[in-house]
């Protein structure tokens, strides 16, 4: 499903035709938008973002690359490849320098279903090692919201502890918030990975207050969040059963491997650093 050739290009279109219309968010309209979606409370406790954190996707409108605004709708095909990662105001996250690296993760908070999410939180991506890119001029911006710096990872350090599963929920499960989230890196895991201290590699029922703890983790410093909605689900769903709707598992397994290291070849050999 996923060719070098495919990532390829798509690659070439994020850096080819930015968004039209990207927007800096501040860090209380995030903070606010995780209440407004029941994200906080009922699955974590609290979200105190101090910095500005993106992720970039392709429009399927019109192909553009766009923002990912905290509560965006994608479709199934949008959530498919994450094209970059980017971070505004680091400097008002602690302890943060340069060399600072940062862990992210995907997770589906309502797997399999809004209205029953048994398996909450099924995770579908974590990896470390990401550092801000740079180049010989310095701190490389986004290629989407020039007021945000890309973060990145080299590939002798990418080893995802969680190879990236792109998103596929079924038909009819209702709307399913998808939440990607910044953390620092303890300096630790510069050198081993998160196995070492004996994280479960499940993916589903992912504690996320008892995965802190066992990292040494401090509270995420940025997050945001997506829609994927499959349709009616007790009236989870914002249109009645779909047919259209291709989904058909909560976290098909099929491409995953090829994904992650697709992507990674394909950067390097366009010569853009690796967006994973
Ligand atoms: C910290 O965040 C505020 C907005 O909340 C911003 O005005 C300020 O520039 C930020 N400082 C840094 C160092 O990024
Ligand atoms: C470094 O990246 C910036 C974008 O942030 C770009 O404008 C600049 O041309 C790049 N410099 C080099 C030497 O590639
Ligand atoms: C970071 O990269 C090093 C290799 O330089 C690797 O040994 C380590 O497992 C990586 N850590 C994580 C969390 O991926
Ligand atoms: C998650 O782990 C914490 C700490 O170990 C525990 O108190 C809490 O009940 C767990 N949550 C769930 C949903 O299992
Ligand atoms: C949607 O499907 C469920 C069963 O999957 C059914 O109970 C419900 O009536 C359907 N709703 C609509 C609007 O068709």
């Amino acid at each position: 499903m996923f060719s070098s050739v495919g990532l390829a290009a798509l690659a070439l279109a994020a850096v080819a035709s930015a968004d039209d219309n990207a927007r800096s968010v501040g860090t209380l309209e995030f903070k606010n938008l995780f209440v407004e979606s029941g994200i906080v409370p009922n699955v974590i406790a609290a979200l105190d973002p101090s910095v500005s954190f993106y992720a970039g996707y392709r429009s399927a409108a019109d192909g553009h690359s766009e923002l990912l605004v905290p509560g965006a709708s994608l479709t199934v095909s949008e959530a498919s490849l994450p094209i970059e990662f980017s971070v505004e105001n680091l400097g008002n996250a602690t302890g943060v320098t340069q060399q600072t690296r940062y862990l992210i993760y995907l997770l589906d908070t309502d797997a399999p279903s809004r209205d029953n999410p048994t398996s909450r939180n099924l995770r579908h991506y974590l990896a470390g090692n990401y550092t801000l890119a740079t180049n010989s001029s310095g701190i490389v911006a986004s290629d989407i919201l020039p007021t945000a710096s890309r973060l990145t990872v080299a590939a002798n350090r990418f080893f995802p502890f969680t190879q990236f599963t792109p998103p596929n929920p079924q038909p009819n499960t209702g709307v399913h918030r998808f939440i990607y989230a910044l953390y620092t890196q303890p300096s630790r895991f510069d050198t081993v990975g998160f196995e070492s201290v004996g994280m479960d590699r499940a993916t589903q029922n992912w504690n996320l207050s008892q995965w802190r703890t066992q990292l040494g983790l401090g509270p995420a410093i940025g997050a945001t969040f997506f829609t994927i909605d499959t349709g009616a689900n007790n009236g989870q769903g914002t249109s009645a059963n779909r047919t259209d709707f291709t989904g058909t598992s909560g976290a098909s397994t099929a491409s995953v491997s090829l994904f992650a290291s697709g992507l990674t070849v394909a950067a390097t050999v366009l010569g853009l650093m690796a967006v994973f």
